[in-house]
């Protein structure tokens, strides 16, 4: 796939997928990966197409303690490395036996892989998400398809005035008159939107717990990092009380490219262990609550936004620019600021003139 960054962490799913015995299939960056978890609970990803006549791994099977996966079809056996381990056939293990095998990581409920050189695969480069940290957290999450490039994905939960229109359940009349906010800090960018002395809807009232007849300051501050990775804060406090006073809900919200035109949707949503039992119960419940408008409503505009612009980039079209678009064009400038600095950084060996 071009135009897109390989140095960098992407979700392919979440920890939760990978268990017992499961080979876990997944077109990442326009590459067939498999993913599986070994005895000792240590997580693996390789290229899910056998190097002997291109099966897909993924319809082996886990062998060796989930140390190998054995190919479905003439059943040479693959190491988490990515060597040959065992030809049936016998006779010595042909050298081009091998598949490439992807540093994969397990943090904040979920499975990071890299796809560039494996000497930068620093896992310290992954973004923060603490409350998606399970021993302290109970984590709802859920993934989906969409038919369109993951930046524009990114923009839509950088420019969260669409949920006026778009999302009934989460509106009020507030949300126009917000003041708006686009910061950056390094690379990362952060835009936020505060609504002040608003008139909740049911639902949000009782979700932040505001007492029927009050009025509600409200805020939602979103971070990005490259490549397409958001924190979503939203919150919530009687009107004129501190912030602290409030309530806050965190979700996370985390694009991979599948292909050219294809992203998955990995969200997540996090409650405190310090709320007890009821945790698990929120958590359940508002990831289920997330999915009805992302599916219904989110999925739908920005899949047919994507089929007008066919294969046109944004700029290329000359959208016009509202307050709202800020921070979504901050991100885009970053992201292909830093696409263009690894592909510099991949030609310039090759270009080098010997002394
Ligand atoms: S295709 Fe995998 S062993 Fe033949
Ligand atoms: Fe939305």
């Amino acid at each position: 796939m071009k135009n897109v960054l390989r140095n960098a962490w992407y979700v392919a799913g979440w920890a939760g997928e990978l268990e017992g015995e499961t080979l876990l299939a997944r077109q990442l960056l326009g590459e067939p990966v498999v993913m599986f978890r070994d005895a000792a609970g240590a997580v693996h990803a390789l290229a899910d197409r056998c190097p002997h006549r291109f099966a897909p791994l993924s319809m082996g099977r886990l062998c060796d303690g989930g140390k190998a996966v054995e190919c479905a079809y003439h059943g040479l056996r693959f190491d988490s490395a990515g060597s040959c381990v065992l030809n049936p056939q016998g006779g010595t293990i042909p050298k081009a036996a091998r598949v490439r095998r992807y540093p994969l990581v397990e943090r904040y409920s979920a499975l990071w892989i890299w796809f560039g050189d494996e000497a930068e695969a620093d896992p310290a480069l992954i973004p923060e998400f603490d409350f998606l940290v399970p021993e302290h957290w109970a984590v709802g999450t859920d993934h989906m398809l969409v038919d369109a490039h993951y930046e524009l994905e990114s923009d839509n939960i950088l420019d969260l005035s669409h949920i006026e229109f778009l999302h009934p359940i989460f509106s009020s009349a507030a949300v126009r008159r917000g003041e708006i906010e686009c910061v950056q800090d390094g690379s990362t960018v952060w835009s936020r939107r505060t609504m002040l002395d608003d008139d909740l809807p049911p639902f949000l009232r009782q979700a932040f717990g505001i007492p029927e007849g009050a009025r509600a300051d409200r805020w939602l501050d979103v971070r990005w990092n490259a490549p397409a990775q958001l924190a979503l804060w939203a919150g919530a406090a009687v009107a004129g009380q501190p912030r602290e006073q409030g309530r806050v809900t965190p979700s996370a919200h985390l694009f991979t490219p599948a292909s050219e035109t294809g992203t998955h949707y990995f969200f997540a949503i996090g409650f405190p262990r310090a709320l007890g039992p009821m945790a698990e119960t929120l958590a359940a419940q508002n990831i289920a609550a997330l999915r009805g408008p992302f599916q219904n409503e989110d999925k739908p505009i920005v899949e047919a936004v994507a089929r007008r612009m066919g294969t046109n980039d944004l700029q290329s079209l000359k959208p016009v620019l509202l307050a709202g678009d800020a921070a979504a064009m901050r991100a885009r400038r970053i992201l292909q600021a830093m696409i263009a600095a690894e592909a510099a950084a991949a030609a310039a060996p090759a270009t080098a003139q010997p002394a």
